[in-house]
């Protein structure tokens, strides 16, 4: 049996809870900010946390950082928002990774109040219907690390300003409609630089050769309309992962091209390689290959997985041969 004295001491702290001082997080010119926002995506359901009376620390869609209980993180998914990014944006100065993702109904163009934003690190626009050019000021917000705009209705070319953009170690410009080509200022991206994804666009012109300086992990640039040579992009002392150019108008040599330990995954179908299969693709312990639809010839290197992969993996190159595409004549 409890003592008294205990029951009358938990009788006095639950009856004193109302009246605790209870400490709001929420600075009063966010949660103004805020409201303004939701007032601009006309009051949708998808902000319905976001009540007045309330600490705006604990509203969903945002965060608020540890130490000064400002509103650090913006992450709009999957919502049924319809209209602009509303420029009020940019009056959370304290923002570090602002996302909008999936939100069919958002248009317009982004707006150059995001580069108020100096803080920011990470930037995802990506599944939206936002349109027209890339615009140039992004080059201004210094310390993203992360730039995400893919899946959206952009056109036009590739600002050079970005290249800039000197903390970059993700970056992807994807699925959109992108034209021209990698403008000349990007031959001097961030050496960092890890994740490079332009895939699905319109974009022409040749990669450039500086690049070969660069250390990926990942390159991603199939679907475009790529001329000339990536052979530089490989040799053995890269770190590259994941390499996808399938569905250019690339046109090299690739009898000679030293292939890193590190590579997993190397898509070349549909351009126009010419020469044979390396040796040193028998090497690679997990290896996916495509180069179907090129112009290669000769006998397929025996070893390693290359028997192992599906003869779609080869087919329709000009002379190509050997398992597991049939016997060379
Ligand atoms: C987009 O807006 C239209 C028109 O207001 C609406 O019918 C539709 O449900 C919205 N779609 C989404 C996914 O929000
Ligand atoms: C999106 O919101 C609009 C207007 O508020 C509404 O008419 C529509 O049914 C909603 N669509 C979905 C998919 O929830
Ligand atoms: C863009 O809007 C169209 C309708 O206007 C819709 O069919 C399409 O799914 C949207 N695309 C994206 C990526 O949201
Ligand atoms: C980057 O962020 C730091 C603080 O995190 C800030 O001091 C600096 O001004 C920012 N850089 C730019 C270019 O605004
Ligand atoms: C996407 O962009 C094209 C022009 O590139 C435009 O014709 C189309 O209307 C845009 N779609 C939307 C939903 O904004
Ligand atoms: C990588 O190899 C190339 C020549 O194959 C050489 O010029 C370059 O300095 C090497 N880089 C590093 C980091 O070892
Ligand atoms: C690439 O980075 C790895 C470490 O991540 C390093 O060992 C290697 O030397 C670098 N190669 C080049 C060409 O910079
Ligand atoms: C290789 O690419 C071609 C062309 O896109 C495709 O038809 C084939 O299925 C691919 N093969 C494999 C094994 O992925």
């Amino acid at each position: 049996m409890k003592t008294p004295l205990l029951y009358i001491l938990s009788l006095l702290i639950f009856l004193s809870q109302p009246f605790l001082p209870h400490a709001v997080r929420c600075h009063p010119e966010d949660k103004k900010v805020l409201l303004k926002i939701k007032e601009d995506f006309n009051n949708p359901y998808h902000l319905a946390s976001w009540n007045p009376d309330t600490d705006c620390c604990y509203w969903y869609v945002v965060e608020c950082d540890r130490k000064t209980n400002r509103i650090n993180n913006f992450h709009l998914f999957a919502a049924n928002v319809s209209g602009q990014i509303p420029d009020a944006i940019g009056e959370l100065p304290y923002l570090e990774s602002l996302t909008f993702h999936k939100i069919t109904n958002l248009t317009g163009t982004i707006p150059p109040a995001i580069t108020r934003l100096t803080n920011l690190k990470m930037l995802t626009i990506s599944w939206t219907n936002i349109s027209g050019p890339i615009p140039s000021f992004l080059s201004q917000l210094k310390n993203l690390t992360f730039l995400d705009l893919s899946f959206n209705n952009f056109s036009g070319s590739i600002p050079p300003s970005l290249a800039e953009l000197r903390n970059l170690g993700g970056f992807r410009l994807d699925r959109n409609k992108l034209t021209g080509s990698i403008p000349e200022s990007w031959g001097d991206l961030n050496p960092n630089l890890q994740y490079l994804y332009l895939s699905h666009n319109l974009l022409s012109g040749t990669v450039p050769r500086s690049w070969g300086d660069l250390n990926f992990t990942s390159i991603e640039l199939q679907r475009n309309r790529l001329e000339g040579d990536i052979s530089f992009l490989f040799g053995k002392n890269k770190t590259i992962q994941i390499a996808d150019f399938s569905r250019n108008m690339l046109q090299f040599d690739l009898s000679n091209v030293e292939f890193p330990d590190s590579l997993t995954s190397l898509d070349l179908n549909h351009n126009r390689i010419t020469g044979s299969l390396p040796e040193g693709l028998t090497k690679l312990n997990s290896l996916y290959l495509n180069v179907s639809y090129n112009r290669l010839c000769g006998r397929i290197p025996v070893g390693g997985r290359l028997q192992e992969l599906d003869y779609t993996s080869y087919f329709h190159n000009r002379c190509l041969c050997g398992a597991p595409l049939p016997d060379c004549k």
